[in-house]
């Protein structure tokens, strides 16, 4: 097949996404970050779809997705009309974090316009934005000439998916789905999350692989940790992944020290008979860590973060999928650069295991 034909039938393909999405549907497509499950910003009906088919409590607000003003290569492209009917007041610092990191993973949280849906606030009086910049994805956005709605396309609390084949397994039998085919995600990890709604500081709401050290490089803009202004209490609500218990696998999910998988293992109670353990490939075997009753396998995981936020979804549903009794993972470095993923492990380890339906999943 010629590659004009491929770009000709997915462009078939997204026109009946968009039409899809025109008729109150669900369609699920690729980002950079993470598959996201898409309905139409504007269409209330649609906008409960996605909260009754993720199991996701109708008060925790979705990012709308939009496309990027035509000619986004240029230096300096005109964001101002394309945000214009969704966000009350845009400052300069919002601009310059726009031009910087759009089309990217980063997500803005403004004060919202009046005519944003309450469905899709949660009922705040915020609004979350992001532009991402997947070429499926902003092919649909342009098309659809509209706001997407889009979380992660994964049942409430569990692994966020980072191909269209995970998306599939998600909703097996729940639904028929369009799923928009656009390979593995490159980033893997869920957006930053920045609040520039509280006027004058720039919050961390969830961190991601665009870091505070690189936005206030590239914008001179200081980004600051939610503990450094408001009592973390009062961002619960606010955002999902910033409760305990989120991207959550079945199979029970620990961290270890370096160097102290056995620490690890006593501190497990039910320690069982197969283990997977999660290395870096910089170090060496664990071969010699050994443990009379347990069957260790390792997994070779790579010590770069951004690879390794590549990766960590995909890792997580594999091992998920192997019967294991317990799976370790070394905990990440000190150092911003591994925030993101630091976030998203210990966030699973908390969710994981056969009970997680039973705590604070989310
Ligand atoms: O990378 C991403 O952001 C992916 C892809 C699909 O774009 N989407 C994603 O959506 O992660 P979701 O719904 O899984 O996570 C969105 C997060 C939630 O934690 C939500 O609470 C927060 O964004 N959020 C949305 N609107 C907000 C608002 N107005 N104020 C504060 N947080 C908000
Ligand atoms: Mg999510």
């Amino acid at each position: 097949m010629s590659s004009d034909s491929t770009a000709l039938q997915s462009s078939v393909v997204i026109n009946e996404a968009v039409q899809s999405l025109r008729d109150g549907g669900l369609v699920a497509f690729p980002t950079e970050t993470v598959y996201g499950l898409g309905a139409d910003a504007k269409n209330p009906e649609a906008i409960k779809k996605i909260f009754s088919t993720k199991g996701r409590p109708s008060n925790h607000p979705l990012i709308v997705h939009l496309a990027a003003p035509d000619r986004f290569d240029q230096a300096q492209v005109d964001w101002v009309p394309v945000l214009a009917p969704w966000v009350r007041d845009l400052s300069e610092d919002a601009l310059k974090l726009i031009n910087a990191f759009w089309p990217g993973p980063l997500t803005l949280v403004f004060k919202k316009d009046k005519s944003v849906l309450n469905e899709l606030t949660g009922g705040q009086d915020t609004v979350a934005i992001r532009a991402p910049a997947h070429p499926i994805a902003q092919e649909l956005l342009r098309k659809f000439k509209g706001g997407v709605v889009a979380p992660s396309a994964n049942r409430f609390g569990k692994v966020s998916p980072t191909s269209a084949a995970d998306v599939r397994n998600e909703f097996e039998g729940v639904l028929d789905l369009m799923v928009l085919d656009g390979g593995d995600c490159e980033v893997g990890i869920e957006s930053t999350i920045i609040d520039l709604s509280t006027g004058d500081r720039a919050i961390l709401l969830r961190p991601g692989v665009i870091t505070p050290s690189e936005i206030l490089a590239k914008t001179g803009i200081q980004i600051y940790h939610p503990g450094e202004v408001i009592e973390e209490t009062d961002l619960l609500p606010k955002v999902s992944g910033s409760l305990k218990a989120h991207y959550a696998p079945t199979t029970p999910l620990r961290l270890y020290a370096s160097g102290r998988v056995l620490d690890a293992l006593s501190e497990f109670p039910d320690t069982k008979s197969r283990v997977a353990v999660a290395v870096w490939d910089s170090e060496s075997s664990l071969s010699h860590d050994g443990h009379p009753s347990v069957h260790f396998e390792e997994v070779v995981i790579p010590s770069d973060s951004a690879s390794f936020a590549s990766r960590l979804y995909r890792s997580l549903r594999d091992l998920d999928q192997q019967d294991w009794d317990l799976i370790l993972f070394p905990e990440p470095p000190a150092g911003e650069e591994w925030d993101g993923v630091r976030d998203r492990l210990q966030r699973a380890c908390f969710g994981s295991g056969p009970s997680s339906s039973s705590h604070v999943s989310n």
